[in-house]
């Protein structure tokens, strides 16, 4: 059987490596999905990489991974400081949920202070750039050992 790790992303993610580079940076998602590929299989683990700009889309890969992966890494994007769907769906999961973001959002706008993932996440990783994704991969692998 199996053991995936769930990455999802939020809306606008499609556009790293354009948007705001001073920010985000210049990698794209789909380098992102590359190097989070190695690690997951360097591990041993297959992985399910989503991206979205569709609240209730994300809601529905949240319940996918509840039915077949062992761990959600998630960056949701803005969602993050809106979404309730996203919290409720985090909130019925039955395995580790970890957080992400590429930059710090407590340094930002006040509108990014508030997390609605972080209350249903095991733990959070910002503000690392690109490498939080990998940060987020070596916490989630941990846990599942
Ligand atoms: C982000 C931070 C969010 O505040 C923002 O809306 C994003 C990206 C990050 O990865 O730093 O779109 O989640």
């Amino acid at each position: 059987m199996p053991k995936t790790i769930y990455i999802l992303n939020g809306p606008n993610l499609n556009l790293l490596g354009q948007r705001e580079p001073e920010i985000y940076g210049t990698t794209t998602l789909a380098d992102i999905e590359v190097a989070c590929a190695g690690k997951c299989t360097t591990a041993g683990y297959d992985m399910s990489f989503h991206q979205s700009n569709i609240e209730g889309e994300i809601v529905e890969q949240i319940q996918e991974a509840g039915r077949k992966g062992v761990a959600v890494i998630i960056n949701a994007a803005a969602y993050t400081h809106t979404s309730v769907a996203i919290y409720d769906a985090l909130k019925t999961l039955n395995i580790p949920v970890i957080e992400v973001h590429i930059s710090q959002p407590a340094s930002r706008e006040s509108f990014r202070q508030q997390s609605f993932i972080a209350p249903v996440a095991t733990g959070s990783i910002s503000g690392f750039g690109t490498n939080s994704y990998l940060l987020a991969i070596d916490a989630a692998i941990d846990i599942l050992k």
